[in-house]
């Protein structure tokens, strides 16, 4: 065979051209889950491919058993053509693939330059050269748009930009294969225009880039062939512009999705709502949050918009005390006394869901069922467990109401899919029945059908009484779920407003400030 050179197109499937990677009939079990069942995946130079699936349907598990993750019980890889196997994700790495995983695994507390060189740092006698260290992660961190001091702590970052870190170290290594685990699932629009002009640069220079999203248009944008799993087997290969969305929405989920209606709220007035359950008066913080004022009432969904940085997550944590006011105060109710601290808003019935469900959320070692019922346990205090039989009916209700597969309450949280874990950590808050509920990115990485259960959960929470702060990446989703909108922009409250056919557009106009004064003043 002749051997290709790199710029040629992407070769459809069926063509003689060799794959720079294929993965023949993976099988891998874990006790008595088969995430794998003979698993065929082809990978080509120069191709962006998309691996699709619903949550759990196998996407990363497949992905750690090429980068040697996990060891397979079945099946073959070859890398150009001949059989190889990875024992380790170092292994692999130095055979050229490059993986960011789905969780980001940085080390927090290391400077973010730190965590992009781990492993490959540049040295002068013997010495790490930190300031070479520091230019060379500039640059790469520019070509993502990112324009954050590589000196600073990885940590003191939002979630965002540690995944953009964690890319950017990604995209920094010579490969030939780059593999982004749903990297864009806390990115706003803006972050994965750049990301996506990274991967098509890569692309063309013949890197074979998989990639996993639940965002649809994500993949008909950016890739070009897809693999497609259902409950750990392999459904189809297809070029993504032969498939519709319809088609491809029908092979993830092996049926017709239900009809994803908008959700039909009357937009509340002021009279129905009666007095706040939540007011916030002058809320702020040095370098995080201007003062803010915010209003909550019962049974109603606050969305908050804003672009990453905007203030969204500071204004959610403030609200719960999770950080601390230098100004300002929350009052729940008619209380007139500043919230000190987390335990102080659990006890008020105020329930939190952070962004950052890796450190502050998931108990991996522990089970699906003691994950879920860790809030309500913690706010009875631990001398007076709950009951069995409450255990297992509160348990049993939420699986069933969000879906999370496996079905186990005896499964341990770190064997399931990320998209499951977070659909746990969802149920944890909404099983202490708060009052007021906030939830900060609640449906990051959640598939298509899961994520209409969990807005039509929410809005049926909202109708019978709970205030909801809801805050996503995607505004869309807020839009769709919200009786009133927030917009947020450098650290402070820009706009507010009922949510009466607010669109995506508007939104946007909004936060560039090109919003025309409308004849109408505000009421
Ligand atoms: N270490 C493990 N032990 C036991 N079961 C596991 C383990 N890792 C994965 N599984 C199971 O394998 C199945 C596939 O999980 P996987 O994480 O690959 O799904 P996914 O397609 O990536 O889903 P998501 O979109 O939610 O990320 C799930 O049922 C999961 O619970
Ligand atoms: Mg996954």
């Amino acid at each position: 065979m002749t051997q290709l050179t790199r710029s040629e197109s992407v070769a459809p499937p069926g063509t003689d051209r060799q794959p720079v990677i294929e993965m023949r009939d993976i099988s891998i079990t874990f006790g008595a889950v088969t995430a794998l069942d003979q698993v065929s995946v082809r990978l080509f130079p120069g191709e962006v491919h998309a691996l699709m699936g619903e949550n759990g349907a196998g996407k990363s598990t497949l992905i750690k058993a090429l980068t040697g993750v996990y060891s397979v019980d079945a099946g073959t890889v070859l890398v150009d053509g001949e059989q190889h196997e990875f024992h380790s994700p170092a292994a692999s790495q130095a055979a050229g693939i490059s993986t960011v995983y789905q969780e980001v695994n940085l080390v927090p507390n290391l400077t973010v330059a730190e965590n992009m060189m781990l492993g490959r740092e540049p040295r002068r006698f013997g010495a790490i050269n930190v300031r070479a260290m520091n230019r060379s992660a500039r640059r790469t961190l520019l070509e993502l748009g990112l324009d954050i001091d590589p000196g600073s702590v990885l940590e003191e970052h939002p979630i965002a930009v540690q995944q953009l870190v964690a890319i950017a170290r990604a995209v920094d290594v010579q490969a030939k294969v780059l593999i982004l685990d749903e990297p864009t699932s806390s990115l706003d629009a803006d972050e994965v225009e750049k990301l996506f002009t990274v991967m098509r640069h890569l692309r063309d220079e013949g890197v074979a880039i998989v990639f996993v999203s639940h965002f649809l248009d994500q993949v008909y944008e950016i890739a070009d062939r897809m693999t497609i799993l259902r409950n750990g087997r392999m459904v189809e290969e297809r070029m993504v512009a032969e498939t519709s969305r319809l088609e491809l929405v029908r092979l993830m989920i092996g049926r017709e999705l239900e009809t994803l209606d908008r959700l039909d709220r009357a937009p509340r007035t002021e009279a129905e709502t009666g007095a706040p359950v939540l007011t916030a008066v002058g809320l702020g913080r040095k370098n995080t949050l201007q003062a803010t004022d915010l209003e909550l009432f019962e049974g109603e969904v606050v969305g908050v918009a804003g672009l990453l940085g905007s203030g969204r997550t500071e204004l959610a944590r403030l609200l719960f005390g999770a950080d601390h006011a230098d100004t300002g105060e929350v009052a729940v109710r008619s209380e007139k006394r500043r919230l000190r601290s987390p335990r102080h808003a659990i006890d008020r019935k105020i329930a939190f869901s952070s962004e950052n469900r890796k450190s502050e959320g998931v108990v991996g070692d522990l089970t699906v069922a003691d994950n879920m019922l860790l809030a309500l346990q913690a706010s009875r205090g631990w001398l007076r467990p709950l009951p069995q039989a409450t255990r297992t009916r509160l348990v049993q209700e939420y699986m069933a109401a969000l879906d999370i597969r496996p079905a186990d309450p005896t499964a341990l949280m770190r064997n399931l899919s990320g998209g499951n874990q977070q659909k746990v950590l969802l149920a944890r808050w909404l099983i202490t029945q708060p009052e007021i509920l906030i939830l900060d990115e609640p449906t990051r990485g959640i598939d298509i059908g899961a994520k209409a259960q969990i807005q039509a959960k929410v809005a049926e929470l909202a109708e019978k009484g709970m205030a909801v702060v809801f805050i996503s990446a995607e505004l869309e989703e807020v839009l769709r779920l919200s009786d009133r909108l927030v917009v947020m922009r450098d650290r402070r409250k820009i706009d507010e407003r009922p949510n009466d056919d607010v669109s995506v557009r508007d939104v946007l106009e909004i936060i560039a400030g090109e919003a025309r004064a409308e004849g109408e003043t505000d009421a």
